[in-house]
């Protein structure tokens, strides 16, 4: 065979493998098997030395051609190679924005803020205003405006924090003098700060925290919330009471359960009572849940006494009220059947985020 036939022949098979290949490994391949030191055309070029003299330039002509020629697709073929792969990468890399996105956790109000806004919520609508007190209080406006003097026996019932001026020691004991300061033990102390400076009518609600020297325990905290009532006008009287938080009872527990005020006694109040709501395991009824009363304590409350309208300059012939008081823990507690108090303040998201 001519020369020139194998040239040709080299140079058809070539072609045919350079656009077959599918890998630059392939290609590399391909091209030292014909373009290599040792490869196909080098060895045909290389027999060129044989031909005689005159026919060697044309041959040589040719075969520089071919070489050419089989370099180009090669450089060809690579760069189309590498493009395929650039976009397989590129395509593997893209961000689908078509996929649903991770949600941040979203934070939420805590069940005791909860409460305290449903329970503000209703005595707006009612017409109420929302009034606020320190909780770091004197003994006179937690105390003694309330008409718990010095030795009454309720302040024992209270386990008072004191908050003694530094170098300051004094005995339990030693305490008890109007302008002692102390952490409120309730938030009825708000009650005589309204008054004092707030000319009747008055219907006010006022939430917060309390606090009394007490060890945890399920039923028991340090620091608690609770939320004060307190309404004086003319010609207030129990009636207006009672039919306030049974309002307020159906709105927050269900119009199903039944109220009943019990007699009771607190200083400030004349007469007072606590107020019942109808267990809501058993309907009344007696069961696990109430102790077997059938009847669950949630509100303390009364007529305002006339010695504590007096402190403030207030006239009993000329106006009355009533004033109530709840802790907000224990309205949590019964609304969704939590039986340890601890755990309001534990900060145990997996407790709180149920809320
Ligand atoms: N301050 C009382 C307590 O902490 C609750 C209370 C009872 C508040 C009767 C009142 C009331 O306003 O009239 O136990």
């Amino acid at each position: 065979m001519s020369l020139h036939k194998e040239l040709q022949e080299l140079q058809g098979l070539a072609k045919k493998e350079i656009v077959q290949v599918t890998s630059l490994d392939e290609l590399d391949k391909i091209r030292i098997l014909y373009l290599g030191r040792k490869g196909k055309l080098t060895s045909l070029m290389k027999a060129l030395s044989t031909l005689p003299p005159a026919e060697r330039p044309q041959a040589g002509k040719i075969a520089n051609k071919v070489r050419q020629d089989l370099e180009q697709r090669i450089i060809q073929k690579k760069e189309a190679l590498q493009g395929e792969a650039l976009k397989l990468i590129l395509e593997e890399g893209t961000v689908d924005i078509t996929l649903p996105g991770k949600l941040p956790r979203r934070g939420g109000k805590h069940l005791i803020s909860q409460i305290i806004e449903e329970i503000v919520d209703i005595f707006l609508y009612l017409g109420y205003e929302v009034a606020e007190g320190p909780e770091i209080e004197l003994d006179y406006y937690n105390f003694e405006a309330l008409n718990i003097p010095p030795d009454h026996p309720a302040r024992s019932l209270m386990d008072t924090f004191y908050v003694l001026r530094s170098g300051e020691e004094k005995t339990p004991r030693d305490l008890g003098t109007s302008e002692e300061v102390l952490l409120r033990t309730h938030t009825s102390p708000v009650q005589v700060r309204v008054m004092e400076k707030t000319k009747p009518p008055i219907y006010v609600i006022a939430p917060g925290k309390a606090y009394r020297h007490d060890v945890a325990d399920p039923t028991h905290s340090p620091m608690f919330h609770q939320v004060e009532g307190l309404v004086v006008d003319k010609g207030i009287t129990f009636g207006d009471l009672k039919g306030t938080l049974e309002t307020f009872i159906h709105e927050v527990f269900g119009k199903e359960r039944k109220v009943r005020l019990r007699p009771h006694y607190f200083p400030f109040t004349e007469p007072s009572a606590e107020v019942d709501v109808s267990c809501g395991v058993c309907y009344g009824e007696g069961c696990r849940s109430c102790g077997g009363k059938g009847w669950l304590e949630i509100i303390g409350a009364g007529l305002v006494d006339p010695n504590v309208l007096e402190v403030v300059g207030y006239d009993p012939e000329e106006v009355t009220g009533f004033a109530f008081g709840m802790g907000i823990e224990r309205i949590a507690m019964l609304k969704y059947d939590i039986i340890d108090i601890r755990t309001f303040f534990e900060n145990d998201l997996r407790f709180l985020k149920q809320f």
